[in-house]
């Protein structure tokens, strides 16, 4: 294994709408569909489909909603052995989609809010990059950060859902990915001055990273690193369901980095494989394989 997830297992209720309803308004949508998803799990099955070796460790209930959660690592041929079954329900996400392709989620996060830092691995030999999300508790999250970093692992967080920022997860992250939303609550609570997201991005390397990406939807993604910037336009496409986007593009880099590409090769092929899930409908379902990218890379 060479990439650990410590993240987010959740089975998602996807109904599609007309539009995400406002408060109080009730809208008529489609049949509900259960597929597997869950930020951590997304990424783990996005970094197993470009050919990395993962591992994720997390945490499922023993209920129906475990086997459609799991499903999608089962088949991507994810490790699970750092997966723990509690006594909790499994973890579900409510998801509307809207006719645009874009997405409202309600988590009801379950077994994840479970995990505690007694749950993960002892042993990090073996593994060149962990990779996090913010659907865990943020005790477990910074403790995995923590002793990731001090066994020489890269580590990768991406900061999603937006939360209170957390500087000792900073201090132990050496890539931050995050959208203009979440880059923004950074930039708040540690009061940059950066004018742009370019600024803002830049002001975050001195908070222990050493690269932040912001993902800028439609836009593409900016990148800054200590001496560097990189600009990648989004690969065209016209969305269908954009949930699971931005875990395509984490678990796509990851797996590239790990892999020894160089960061700007990685980058493209995150964009690209993210804006390829915007056609097809579900989080995991919608991820290109390995051949799948080759193909839109090739073009
Ligand atoms: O990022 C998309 C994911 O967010 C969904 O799969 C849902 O489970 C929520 O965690
Ligand atoms: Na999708």
């Amino acid at each position: 294994m060479t990439v650990l997830v410590v993240g987010s297992v959740n089975a998602d209720l996807t109904v599609r709408a007309p539009s995400i309803p406002a408060p109080g308004e009730t809208v008529l949508g489609e049949d509900a569909r259960v597929s597997p998803g869950g930020k951590g799990a997304n990424q783990a099955v996005a970094a197993a489909r470009a050919g990395a070796s993962v591992a994720l460790c997390g945490a499922v209930g023993r209920d129906p909603f475990r086997e459609p959660a799991l499903s999608g690592l089962t088949r991507a041929g994810v490790d699970l052995s750092g997966l723990h079954h509690l006594d909790a329900p499994t973890g579900l996400a409510l998801i509307t989609v809207a006719a645009s392709g874009e997405n409202a989620i309600t988590v009801a996060s379950g077994a994840n809010a479970r995990v505690t830092p007694a749950h993960l691995p002892a042993d990090l030999r073996g593994f060149t990059h962990l990779l996090l999300q913010g659907e865990l508790s943020p005790e477990v999250t910074r403790e995995a950060a923590r002793r990731a970093h001090a066994a020489g692992l890269t580590v990768l967080h991406n900061a999603a859902p937006a939360r209170t920022p957390d500087p000792d997860l900073l201090a132990h992250t050496h890539h931050l990915l995050v959208n203009e939303h979440e880059l923004a609550a950074f930039a708040s609570a540690f009061a940059s001055g950066g004018e742009d997201v370019a600024g803002q991005a830049r002001d975050l390397l001195a908070g222990g990273p050493q690269a932040v990406t912001v993902t800028l939807g439609a836009q593409g993604s900016l990148t800054v690193t200590g001496d560097s910037a990189y600009r990648l336009p989004a690969f065209p496409v016209t969305p269908v369901d954009t949930t699971g986007a931005g875990d395509t593009f984490c678990g796509v880099l990851t797996a590239w980095l790990a892999q020894g590409h160089p960061l700007p090769d990685a980058l493209h092929a995150a964009g690209v494989a993210a804006a390829l899930a915007c056609t097809r409908p579900g989080a995991q379902d919608a991820m290109p394989s390995r051949e799948e990218l080759a193909a839109a890379l090739a073009r």
